[in-house]
């Protein structure tokens, strides 16, 4: 146990040694320690403060101008998952919303659905983790996972309490709580900010300057100097919480009025609304309001508001069922087209780019707006020298919707037959929008592209290794392939311009730390048409291994070929014939034949097997392990039939698969237990007959709710 002492004592050893380290970083260029080594200085120097806040120094180095981590911001696991949200653009999207919300909780079609509904503020997210109502970490929301530590840039921010105000002896903040929301740039801050940088530049061409509030505030928050951030004008927004040791209501509402309560700012406009109808009247409130808000916002977010239905509703990939953005409608300019440009994606793509003369939009200066093919060229008779109108909205690639020098007699503007990269024939495929460059591996930019894919973010997110990085190594003939990046070694880095030592070091050790990847990070990370991040977890949940996962492929591989076209079987019927045997070996639910293709023809080609066969000496994914609760249903098959009275299928479905049972659709000797609700018929006979085990709802319920 530290004593008070003793605590003392090493804060002074702190506050000495990490100035030090600072010095040796910023004077003398000529760092002693690794960025996580510094870092675990810092941390160990907070969490005596927080423990002996009478014991902080005035000469703190959490206090300290320049108390900055050397490298990138630390990186902080998230106690629960930051999540996004999904889109509505129309209000019949948000009718939709709520019908869904009905029909998953099995609510009666006019049952009433409260929502909350509330500015989407238009900032970033950020996690603010209090403990016995003290601050302790503020972190980004990174890839929701992981974020970044930004707690002594937060710390400097008037609307963030360093402790949280407890309103009455019986509203005490719990011992953990997590207030999550958005930290912002109020509109007229943010042009002062733009001024200011302007004045205090040297060179007023040179000037700083950021192109709307957002990025302002993204810039500011993710400092290595908390005292830029202090300069600079943030705000912050709560809406909503994280990890929680208890909950102040049963209900988004009260929840949020506590947080109030406990000094965290809440929206005003924040309201308790019944069902679509209302909810839609507040949007159209705060959209007439929107020029006169001092900050900037792109829609209002609606949620509902009982907690034990949020619970239940639960989440789809990365946004939960509970919560919609509805967005506002996006914003228009008028500009001229210079320059149509083909760009080459990873898959051979040819993608058409407007260059366009610069404009403002909704506050942002856009210079690109994507085409997406040729059809949509043709759709637009769009010609370098057209005057146009552009739309944006929220981070989406900018548009054209319209052509104002619309002329048809022109005829189509000629959309290149030969890749702009490697010269190779671009060929577009019978029913296929797209032009694709038919030199696969041997184009550069393709793979350049699939490298690029390969370390991004939600692929194998190899920090620090970006696209000018591989862009350079690719040049040098250092990296060709994926596997060529984890032959890297600090003595090749060393070699080269502008590397030293620690940067050196820090990649290779980056590099290092991905040697097992999650399963599906690596199969997104291959690059295989189709197989986004959602399929490819599908598959991986479905698989567990990547022997597993490459045995079903294999054997989809042999189906294919041996498929023979029956005398008389018309092409059409064949390729459908085929498809449906494809996607019963892939038997993964949501994953159809056209993925089944796309693993077939990537894994056929030889190229593409020799990378990956030379990958697999370099790394091996990590097996998937099914975070499930234990029950009496854990590794067991269940069939629901019949009618269910307080949850639908799909909510059944899902507390199933949560205790780690498997959910069949018809009843075997390998069923294991019969949810049977009234209506139940020749499944629950069967399940008689086979002496199957038999529960009701309620039976369910209790299994569901003794799991641990
Ligand atoms: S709720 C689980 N409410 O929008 C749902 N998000 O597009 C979590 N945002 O990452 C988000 N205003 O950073 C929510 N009133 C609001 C918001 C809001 C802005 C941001 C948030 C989130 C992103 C999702």
């Amino acid at each position: 146990m530290t004593t008070e002492t003793q605590a003392a004592e090493r804060l002074a050893f702190l506050a000495a040694e990490i100035a030090r380290h600072n010095a040796l970083y910023h004077g003398e260029d000529a760092p002693e320690i690794s960025d996580a080594d510094y870092d675990a200085l810092m941390r160990e120097n907070s969490a005596l403060e927080i423990e002996y806040p009478h014991l902080v120094r005035a000469d703190s180095p959490s206090r300290l101008v320049g108390a900055a981590p050397s490298g990138h911001l630390a990186k902080v696991p998230h106690a629960q998952p930051m999540l996004s949200l999904d889109n509505a653009f129309a209000d019949e999207d948000v009718t939709d919303f709520v019908g869904r919300v009905r029909r998953y909780l099995n609510l009666a079609a006019d049952a009433p659905v409260a929502l909350t509904a509330e500015p989407k503020i238009d900032g970033l997210s950020c996690s603010l983790r209090y403990e016995k109502g003290v601050l302790v970490l503020a972190a980004t929301r990174g890839d929701g996972a992981v974020g970044e530590d930004v707690t002594a840039n937060v710390r400097t921010i008037d609307d963030i309490p360093e402790r949280l105000k407890a309103p009455d002896l019986l509203d005490q903040p719990p011992a953990v709580f997590e207030i999550r929301g958005e930290v912002y740039m109020a509109k007229e801050d943010f042009t002062a900010l733009n001024t200011r940088l302007l004045a205090e530049a040297e060179d007023p061409a040179k000037a700083r300057q950021f192109a709307n509030p957002r990025n302002a505030a993204a810039g500011s928050l993710r400092q290595k100097d908390p005292s830029v951030t202090a300069s600079r004008p943030l705000r912050f927004l709560a809406h909503g919480w994280g990890d929680a040791s208890a909950l102040p209501s049963e209900t988004q509402k009260g929840v949020m009025d506590a947080i109030a309560a406990w000094g965290v700012p809440v929206s005003d406009d924040l309201v308790r609304v019944e069902g679509d109808g209302p909810a839609l009247a507040h949007y159209r409130g705060i959209e007439a309001r929107r020029a006169d808000l001092p900050f900037d916002i792109d829609g209002v977010v609606y949620k509902v508001d009982r907690l034990d239905w949020q619970k239940r509703l639960g989440f789809v990939a990365r946004a939960p069922r509970w919560a919609i953005a509805h967005k506002f409608p996006a914003e228009k300019a008028q500009t001229r087209l210079n320059a149509i440009d083909i760009q080459v994606g990873r898959t051979g793509k040819l993608t058409p780019v407007a260059r366009l003369e610069p404009v403002t939009v909704g506050g942002v200066v856009v210079t690109n707006a994507t085409l997406h093919n040729a059809d949509e060229i043709g759709r637009l008779n769009v010609w370098p020298g057209d005057r146009v109108v552009i739309q944006r909205a929220g981070d989406v690639i900018p548009q054209i919707v319209e052509n104002l020098s619309r002329d048809e007699s022109r005829g189509d503007w000629p959309f290149p037959h030969v890749c702009p990269e490697c010269g190779s024939a671009a060929e577009r495929e019978p029913g296929e929008v797209d032009y694709r460059c038919t030199g696969r591996l041997t184009c550069p930019a393709q793979r350049v592209e699939s490298l690029r894919h390969f370390v991004s973010r939600h692929a194998l997110d190899i920090e620090g290794l970006g696209i000018t990085h591989i862009e350079s190594f690719f040049r040098d003939g250092l990296v060709q392939a994926p596997a060529d990046i984890f032959r890297l070694n600090k003595e090749i880095l060393l070699g080269r311009e502008r590397w030293a030592e620690l940067s050196a070091a820090n990649l290779i050790a980056a590099i290092d730390t991905k040697r097992s990847p999650p399963l599906d990070r690596f199969l997104f990370a291959l690059g295989v048409r189709h197989v986004g991040e959602v399929t490819a977890r599908d598959l991986a949940r479905r698989y567990r291994s990547w022997e597993a996962l490459k045995a079903m492929i294999d054997r989809a591989i042999e189906a294919r070929d041996a498929a023979v076209q029956a005398v008389g079987e018309s092409d059409d019927k064949f390729v459908v014939r085929v498809a449906r045997e494809l996607a019963a070996i892939v038997e993964t639910p949501g994953v159809g034949p056209e993925v089944a293709f796309a693993l077939i023809d990537f894994f056929a080609e030889p190229h593409n097997r020799k990378a990956v066969a030379d990958l697999l000496t370099q790394l091996h994914p990590a097996d998937v392990i099914h975070e499930t609760r234990a029950s009496a249903v854990s590794g067991k098959t269940v069939v629901f039939t019949g009618t269910l009275e307080t949850m639908s299928r799909d909510e059944a479905k899902a507390q199933a698969e949560a205790l780690g049972a498997k959910v069949a659709g018809s009843v075997s000797a390998k069923t294991d237990l019969i949810v049977a609700g009234p209506g139940a018929g020749s499944k629950l006979k069967k399940a008689q007959e086979l002496g199957i085990a038999v529960t009701d709802e309620a039976g369910w319920a209790t299994i569901v709710g003794e799991s641990r």
